[in-house]
Parts: structure tokens; C-alpha cells; sequence
């Protein structure tokens, strides 16, 4: 299994380093880490063992597959001798927005470049990647993104032009469903529930309906139908939804995630 790179040690890389350490993939020594003129990429390797590296050199030369997990807007100021680098290398960039074209600007000689849209519940396992490729990947560099991803979770490949929208459902995702369970949690704690009980039956239920909707294989609809009795307490409550037009908020947010993203493919702050 080949060894992987990063350049970039905050809360995305952590999460891909915690996956693939968790999944058995590599071992720590197997990864190596920089940062940028902070404290990220040492706190990462002396959290998990991985290796850190003290220059550019040092990282690139340490493997030939090399994952980008720095913030889109650091992408302009990168250091210039990554062209050279990189050369002959898999790169593997993270980073919101930013196109194939534009990465190729970055490490021109890469030999092949790979943009993945990974998200948080990476860390546990549980993540939902969408990528795509500047040209289709060889057998050996496919096996490497495949095992890369698989330690993260599921993953899909996409048209590079969906890479936004994509991005906007499953990257941004996690954080939409974050919100949603504050919500359940404080109407719970609207209606009388203690803090914490209201936060238990938040968390466990957002779980248990996401688990059951994976599993069942049926669209969420016809699950939301089957917890529904004709004037019952959910449908008064789903009733609310819809007056609120709970969906059409929904629709505005990914499309507003997605707008962004095509923002970020600029570099521009
Ligand atoms: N968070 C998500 O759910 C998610 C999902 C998909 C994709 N992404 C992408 O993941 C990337 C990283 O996001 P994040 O949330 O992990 O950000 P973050 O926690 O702020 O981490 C940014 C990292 O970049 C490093 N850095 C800063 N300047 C650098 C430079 N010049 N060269 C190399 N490294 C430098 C920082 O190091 P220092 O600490 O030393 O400054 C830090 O390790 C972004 O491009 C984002 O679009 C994130």
C-alpha cells in the first residue's frame, strides 16, 4: 500500500488520517504531515504517530502520492517549487472549488491529479466522498484512490462538473445535519425536556433514522409515510414543515453552498 503525503494538517486531514489509521490501511509511519506557519501539523503527528515533515522537500519526497488539504485560498500563495516537486507524482487535492485546470496550474507535471470532496465523518469511517480525475487514472493509481477513500467511507466518482453540487449534499452535508439536530434538540427543550435528555433524543434519533434509511434501501418519503397516521402528532408537525416550506430552505441552502463553491474555483478571498 503506497504511503501518503499531506500537505495540510487541519480538521479535513485529520479526519483522513484518523480514518485511515482506524480502517488499518497504513500504519503511522506510513504517513507523513506539514502544515503551514502554525501548530496543526505537529499536534496531528503527536496526536496519531504519523511522521512530520520540517520542508517541502522532506514531504514530497517521502512518497509519490501526495494529498492537497490546505483552505482554497491558500492555493494562490503555495510554494512555487511544488511544480517541480510533484513532478511524476499522484495529487490528490481537497480543496473546495478549486478545478482540475487550476490544480494542473499548481503541479503541472503531476502525473495524473485527483479532486475529492471528502467530509468529516471521514474520522469514523463513515464519510461520503465525491472525486473525479484530470484523466482517467491508471489500474495502480485507481487502486490508490479506491483504498485512500474506502478507509473513509463510501465514495463516488462524478463529473467534474458536478463536483459543486456534489460537494454542497455530502461535504457541507454534515454540518446541515448538525444544525438540523441543534433544531430537534431545542424544540425538544422548547416543550419542557432537560437539556440533556432533549440532546440524547436528538442525536439517537438523527442516527437511528439515518441508519434505518441506509439499510431500508426506500426513499426517505415512503419512510416518513409509514411513521405518519392520518391526524396523527407527526403529520401536525409535518404539516409545520411544509407551511415553512421546510424543502424549498433546503434547496436555497445547497444551491448557496454550491454557488460558493463555484466562487472558490477563483482566487479570490
Ligand atoms: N472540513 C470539511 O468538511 C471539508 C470537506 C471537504 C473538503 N474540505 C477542504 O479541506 C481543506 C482543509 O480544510 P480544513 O477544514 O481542514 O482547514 P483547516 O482546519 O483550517 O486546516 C488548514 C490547514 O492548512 C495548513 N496551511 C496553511 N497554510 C499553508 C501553506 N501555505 N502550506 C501548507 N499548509 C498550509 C494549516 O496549517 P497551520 O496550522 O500550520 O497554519 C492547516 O493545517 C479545505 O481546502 C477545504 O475546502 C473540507
Amino acid at each position: 500500500m503506497p504511503k501518503f503525503a499531506f500537505l495540510g494538517a487541519g480538521n479535513m486531514a485529520s479526519a483522513m488520517v484518523d480514518g485511515l489509521l482506524a480502517k488499518g490501511t497504513v500504519t503511522p509511519p506510513d504517513l507523513i504531515c506539514l502544515g503551514g506557519s502554525g501548530q496543526s501539523a505537529a499536534t496531528l503527528a503527536a496526536r496519531t504517530g504519523i511522521r512530520l515533515a520540517t520542508s517541502i522537500e522532506e514531504l514530497t519526497g517521502a512518497t509519490d502520492v501526495l494529498v492537497i488539504a490546505f483552505k482554497p485560498q491558500q492555493l494562490a500563495g503555495a510554494n512555487p517549487q511544488l511544480a517541480t516537486l510533484t513532478a511524476g507524482k499522484l495529487v490528490i487535492s481537497v480543496l473546495a472549488g478549486k478545478r482540475l485546470a487550476r490544480l494542473a496550474t499548481t503541479f503541472p507535471a503531476a502525473r495524473n491529479l485527483v479532486w475529492a470532496m471528502p467530509n468529516t465523518p471521514a474520522r469514523i469511517g463513515a464519510g461520503m466522498t465525491a472525486w473525479c480525475s484530470r484523466t482517467p487514472l491508471s489500474a495502480a493509481d485507481r487502486a490508490t484512490v479506491d483504498a485512500l477513500l474506502a478507509a473513509l467511507g463510501n465514495a463516488v466518482e462524478v463529473d467534474e462538473g458536478l463536483m459543486d453540487v456534489a460537494a454542497a449534499v455530502s461535504a457541507s452535508g454534515p454540518a446541515f445535519l448538525f444544525e438540523f439536530a441543534a433544531a430537534l434538540r431545542d424544540g425538544g427543550i422548547a416543550g419542557g425536556l432537560p437539556p440533556e435528555t432533549a440532546k440524547t433524543l436528538a442525536v439517537e434519533t438523527v442516527l437511528g433514522a439515518a441508519r434505518l434509511l441506509a439499510r431500508s434501501g426506500t426513499d426517505p418519503e415512503e419512510l416518513r409515510r409509514q411513521v405518519t397516521s392520518p391526524k396523527g402528532m407527526t403529520l401536525a408537525g409535518l404539516q409545520r414543515m411544509e407551511a415553512r416550506d421546510f424543502r424549498g430552505l433546503m434547496k436555497e441552502t445547497i444551491l448557496a453552498a454550491k454557488a460558493r463553491s463555484e466562487e472558490m474555483a477563483k482566487d479570490a478571498p
